[in-house]
């Protein structure tokens, strides 16, 4: 029997909080109250004036994809330790079956490249072509593998976008099976229109791209992918949410009953879309993702849209590539690889925009970046809560120490950082998956192949998971 007990600190749910001590023991959550016995050979962490708290889950990333002539940077080996560090203990990443290829074949691809992982894994499917082979092997994939959400794209015309009526088939589907209908949401036609318009005047640079995917084309997919859900009785989970228009389409599905969950990303908080004016190539490209980074007024939607529940689950859509992969794109911001980092610095960047400026209460921060998502995609009660029983994935952060992030320190195997020179206060100082202590103060203690599959449950005939 392995135990720890975290001695002396707040422990946070995304109901309340409580000072006690938490005990693991054999990967589970044993014990929970102040002062506990514990049993000889515990190891001991203290973690007074520190708040103790479910671990990370990052529902959105994209480890060693490849994409657009190149592959993903990070690794699951290299991505998960970047995440443990930064305190998550759970990522769902999306395998991507080549156009043709069976997803069940795609879903060996990923199950083998994610096994040196270093924290617990699942996976959802993109939907990256339709026909009726798929639709049936995604039978055998919810009810034999444990895959019970499917991402399809409204853009990237010609590569992975599907017309609406495939939409409409693939979202029955799912609906049949009691899986999540996953979107990426913007109108693929129109951004194809606008790049070629944009060719046609010679304008080629990184500051092109936000002037392909303005905002109306994902308020205008985000409103067509619900309407479609909605009609066809599927529930629908709209990922990177960034425009305040596709805020707003998720707000009033809500508002009518509608089955939808909205996901943003702390970048979608914070930047704006002065970055790709930069004269600067490799800063510009390092913020080519899509959807981009928005005008000035749409961090703050954004933000009014979680304070209001609009949006109720955070992710990174963690898809990191090095300068030189993004200079790729030199002389054609289409080909810029698409995609930025971020799954170290989800909780340090909500922690300090959130909860320091009195935005999120700490609770929220539970919510949003553990719970919701773990409520969403069926992982609670074993993942994303601290009642007994549950995995002891566990997080402790300290809201007085500071740290300044760049792309010099990170864990992600990157040189790049969208969050380079920013200091933030409250740091994660220890990181638990399933009660073995992985991340101590600067030191990972991850070990390759530790983290496991964790497949999922379909969801019954009224989805469960909208919070
Ligand atoms: O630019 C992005 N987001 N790259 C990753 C793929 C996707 O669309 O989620
Ligand atoms: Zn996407
Ligand atoms: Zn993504």
């Amino acid at each position: 029997m392995t135990s720890t007990v975290l001695r002396g600190g707040t422990l946070v749910s995304d109901q309340g909080r409580q000072r006690a001590d938490l005990l693991c023991t054999d990967g589970r959550i044993a014990a929970v109250g102040p002062s506990l016995d514990v049993p000889a050979g515990t190891e001991v962490i203290d973690v007074g004036g520190c708040f103790v708290m479910p671990g990370g889950i990052d529902p959105h990333t994209h480890m060693q994809l490849e994409m657009m002539g190149t592959v993903v940077a990070d690794t699951f080996l290299t991505g998960t330790a970047a995440a443990a560090a930064g305190g998550t203990t759970t990522i769902l990443d999306f395998v991507g079956p080549e156009a043709g290829q069976s997803p069940l074949d795609a879903l060996d691809v990923w199950r083998a490249r994610a096994a040196p992982s270093v924290i617990d894994y699942g996976f959802h499917m993109t939907v990256s072509w339709w026909s009726p082979a798929f639709s049936d092997a995604m039978a055998s994939l919810v009810a034999e593998h444990g895959v019970t959400s499917f991402k399809f794209f409204l853009a990237y015309k010609g590569r992975l976008m599907l017309p609406d009526a495939d939409l409409i088939a693939g979202f029955r589907r799912c609906r049949d099976l009691g899986a999540l209908v996953q979107v990426h949401a913007e109108n693929g036609e129109l951004i194809a229109y606008l790049q070629d318009e944009l060719r046609a005047e010679g304008i080629t640079g990184p500051a092109a791209h936000p002037r392909s995917r303005p905002p109306l084309l994902e308020g205008e997919a985000t409103l067509r992918a619900i309407a479609m859900a909605e009609t066809v009785g599927a529930a629908i989970y709209v990922v990177h949410v960034s425009a305040a228009e596709a805020a707003q389409a998720v707000r009033d599905a809500r508002a009518r009953g509608s089955r939808v969950v909205g996901e943003t990303l702390p970048g979608f908080l914070a930047i704006d879309d002065s970055v790709y004016a930069s004269p600067d190539f490799d800063f510009a490209a390092g913020h080519v993702m899509s959807p981009p980074y928005r005008p000035k007024g749409h961090p703050e939607a954004i933000w009014r849209a979680i304070d209001d529940d609009t949006l109720s689950t955070t992710g990174t859509d963690h898809c990191c590539f090095t300068r030189a992969q993004k200079r790729l794109g030199v002389d054609d911001y289409t080909k810029i690889p698409n995609g930025c980092g971020g799954v170290e610095d989800r909780l340090a960047v909500l922690w300090h925009l959130g909860v320091n400026s009195g935005r999120l209460t700490p609770e929220r921060f539970v919510a949003l970046t553990s719970t919701n998502a773990a409520k969403a995609f069926n992982l609670h009660p074993r993942k994303g809560s601290l009642a007994i029983g549950a995995d002891a994935d566990i997080v402790v952060l300290d809201p007085d120490k500071t740290r300044t992030l760049s792309a010099k320190t990170q864990r992600q195997n990157t040189d790049f950082s969208v969050w380079e020179g920013m200091e933030v206060k409250g740091v994660v100082v220890h990181t638990l998956s399933r009660g073995r202590h992985v991340y101590a103060d600067g030191d990972l203690r991850a070990e390759a192949g530790w983290g496991r599959y964790v497949p999922r449950k379909p969801f019954g005939p009224v989805y469960e998971g909208r919070i």
